[in-house]
């Protein structure tokens, strides 16, 4: 367990805590940093190399969503970091997405995933993304009526499940099997953290202290994933393109509207409410999954709306005590994290910072594309 020292102030809030019981000195322990294992599989999608190479094709085929546009590659592409490129990512087409795209590297590891955490597993994440309206927007039937006619799909689905034909559900568990595949553990923070003390330079070494000690990072991203996965409000600013760019509006209206917010809130909201959507409880406001660090060299933007472009500019972020968002009425802002705070990090503790965090990310992943099998017509009988 690392240990940190925590001011009384930071303490407060903590759950769990009798506060007669806080002394202005008192010491946390969090989960410390530590390599990454192995991902682990559930017992009801064991993997094979027939399925992981089934989900690999269907990852790249666009005909798994709704005008056979749109991949699930299209906004996970390998060399945007498996991910998309831009502040909020692109969506279906005539739409754009609302929140910023993460990387599916990883992904195998996380009990919750989406930035609010609203999926529970790999299997249930690939049907709301291909079926999502500003993102896949496919539908089952159709979905599976294709596959029925790409004579290539229905022998694979056929070695793979047994099934006569191709089923939607075993769609969503070769693509969860294929996510499994997409693994980065041999960082050098990994190695270091194995005993490979050579694996990272001094500069990293002394970020790593300061990850784990003064700047505090260690409170939320801890433990082999680097994170918690819990949710945090830091009061990353508002997406700039929700201010003045229609289409966008559209889809931030969208969801508010599809998620059930009040008719008041509806109105008045400039701002993500994140984790609040699924609960509707108001100290949920704008609170965020802590996303894990691994591979993020290569994932920029970061943050759920993609507001900052490079790792210098998320420490910046932190050392100035985060930031400000949505206080249209106050409840958005009343939700920050107590842990953010001004860290008084040095210009030379920042770089030492950032070069750490870039010892998280290892060697790029890249996979040789698979070629897209095509339709055939059937014989009528
Ligand atoms: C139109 C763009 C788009 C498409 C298509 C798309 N995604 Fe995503 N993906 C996103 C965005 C944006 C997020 C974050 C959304 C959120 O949190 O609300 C995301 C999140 C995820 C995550 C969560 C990762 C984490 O850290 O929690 C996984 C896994 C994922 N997508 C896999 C897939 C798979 C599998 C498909 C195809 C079936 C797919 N995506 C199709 C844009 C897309
Ligand atoms: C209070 C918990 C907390 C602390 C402390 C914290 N983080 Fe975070 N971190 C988060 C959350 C939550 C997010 C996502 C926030 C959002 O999108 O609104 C995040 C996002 C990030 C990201 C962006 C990752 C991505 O994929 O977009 C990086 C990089 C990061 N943090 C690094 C750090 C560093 C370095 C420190 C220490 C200076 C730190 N964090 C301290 C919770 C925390």
């Amino acid at each position: 367990m690392t240990k940190i020292n925590k001011s009384l102030a930071l303490m407060a809030g903590v759950a769990g805590l009798a506060m007669s019981a806080v002394t202005a000195t008192a010491e946390m322990s969090y989960p410390a940093l530590a390599p990454l294992g192995e991902p682990p599989i559930p017992l009801d999608n064991k993997m094979s190399d027939a399925k992981v190479e089934l989900g690999k094709i269907l990852f790249w085929d666009p005909r798994i969503g709704g005008d056979a546009s749109t991949a699930c590659v299209t906004c996970h592409e390998p060399d945007q970091g498996w991910a998309f490129g831009d502040s909020l990512s692109r969506g279906y087409p005539g739409t754009v997405h609302w929140r910023n795209s993460q990387s599916v590297i990883n992904s195998a590891y996380l009990g919750q995933l989406f930035w609010a955490g609203s999926a529970a597993s790999l299997e249930k994440q690939a049907p709301s993304a291909a079926k999502g309206a500003v993102a896949g927007n496919g539908e089952n039937d159709v979905m599976e009526t294709r596959m029925a006619f790409i004579p290539e799909y229905v022998k694979r689905f056929n070695d793979v499940f047994g099934t006569e034909n191709p089923l939607i559900g075993d769609a969503w568990a070769a693509i969860a099997a294929f996510e499994r595949t997409l693994i980065v553990n041999d960082t050098p923070v990994d190695k270091y953290l194995a005993g490979d003390t050579s694996a990272l330079t001094e500069e990293q070494v002394a970020g790593m202290e300061l990850f784990n000690g003064k700047a505090g990072c260690i409170q939320c991203h801890n433990g082999a994933q680097a994170t918690d996965e819990n949710y945090y409000n830091l009061g990353v600013p508002p997406a700039e393109r929700w201010e003045d760019d229609g289409l966008a509006q559209v889809t931030f209206r969208y969801e508010l509207y599809a998620k059930g917010v009040s008719q008041d809130m509806y109105r008045k909201l400039k701002d993500d409410p994140g984790l609040y959507f699924r609960t509707k409880e108001p100290e949920h406001m704008g609170k965020f999954r802590t996303p894990p660090l691994r591979y993020t060299l290569y994932t920029a933007p970061y943050m759920h709306n993609g507001s900052f472009w490079d790792l210098r500019e998320v420490v910046e972020f932190y050392n100035a005590g985060g930031g400000e968002n949505d206080f249209t009425d106050g409840t958005m802002a009343a939700t920050k994290s107590e842990l953010i705070k001004p860290l008084g990090l040095s210009d030379e503790e920042i770089d030492q910072l950032v070069a750490f965090l870039e010892g998280f990310s290892g060697e790029e992943l890249r996979v040789e594309p698979p070629v897209l099998p095509p339709y055939e017509a059937l014989a009528s009988e």
